[in-house]
């Protein structure tokens, strides 16, 4: 059934664990996530990246919005770092109800005013929104200390933020980064601390591929209760298509059941199997 994200995020909270919210980019993502969300009794969030919206347009909501429909546990449909109003225009249109307003590539007036101005129209339809402050880097990046440290959410804007903006959920920067870590995994877990006690929305995860699992448990003890998962989907579906099939089918099956395999593990890391049973009740 769909569900609103903003729910999930509450429910995770309250049960001291986290939503996993997976990108998607074709049916067999679909089937992947939803599968795995089923056999384990999770519920989910299927994520729509603005890039894979491109590609598949409204047909690809459509089959993220039936997919939620007829399954047996809460799914929510988001689109994830969006910076185009067009885009969130067109997302509303066709039925999604929760979105990342993405402004953290702008200075921080820039995205105070874009994110606010996008909230207002949202909430207006009944979405939820998530927003990012500070800049989560791609791996690429190469950055030095002060140079990450500066891209990082500082705590007491991330409250002006917040309070300036009224969306519902917000992305931290503390280390984590897009694509695959170079080197040790740092996070600076006094800063998210600190993030916590200064706002109280729930709190999201970028970049989570690659993260040890004791890290990723210590951010939901310190109040993340949305973890967003690609590049290791997208990389099973690559390896499948490394192997060699001899029918369309078998590729396809192939790609599910390994993509099903990495969402799983997630959802256990993430504690939330069993969360859709309590939540039904
Ligand atoms: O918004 C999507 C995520 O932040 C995914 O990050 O590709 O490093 O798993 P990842
Ligand atoms: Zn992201």
């Amino acid at each position: 059934m769909q569900v609103s994200s903003a729910e999930l995020l509450a429910a995770a909270r309250s049960y001291q664990c986290a939503v996993g919210a997976f990108n998607i980019y074709n049916l067999e993502g679909v089937k992947a996530v939803i599968g795995a969300a089923e056999a384990l009794h999770s519920p989910v969030v299927l994520q729509i990246h603005p890039a894979a919206l491109t590609f598949g347009e409204r047909p690809l909501i459509a089959l993220c919005l039936a997919a939620a429909d007829q399954a047996t546990v809460p799914v929510s449909i988001h689109l994830d770092h969006c910076s185009s109003a067009d885009a969130i225009s067109l997302a509303l249109e066709a039925g999604m109800r929760s979105i990342m307003v993405d402004g953290s590539q702008l200075d921080y007036e820039a995205n105070r005013s874009f994110t606010s101005e996008q909230t207002a129209q949202i909430h207006t339809r009944g979405g939820v929104v998530e927003a990012e402050l500070g800049r989560i880097s791609g791996s690429e990046d190469g950055l030095s200390v002060p140079e990450r440290e500066a891209r990082m959410t500082d705590p007491i804007l991330a409250a002006d933020y917040v309070a300036q903006t009224g969306v519902d959920m917000l992305a931290v920067c503390i280390g984590n980064v897009h694509g695959r870590y170079r080197g040790e995994v740092q996070f600076d877990f006094g800063r998210l601390a600190a993030i916590r006690k200064s706002v109280s929305i729930p709190l999201v995860l970028h970049g989570t591929s690659g993260v040890p699992n004791e890290l990723v448990r210590r951010c939901i003890d310190l109040g993340v209760c949305k973890f967003n998962v690609n590049t290791e989907l997208r990389e099973a579906y690559m390896n499948v298509l490394r192997q060699t099939h001899h029918d369309l089918i078998d590729v396809m099956t192939a790609a599910v059941a390994a993509m099903q395999a990495v969402v799983s593990e997630k959802l256990r890391l993430f504690n939330s199997v069993g969360l859709a049973d309590a939540l039904s009740k």
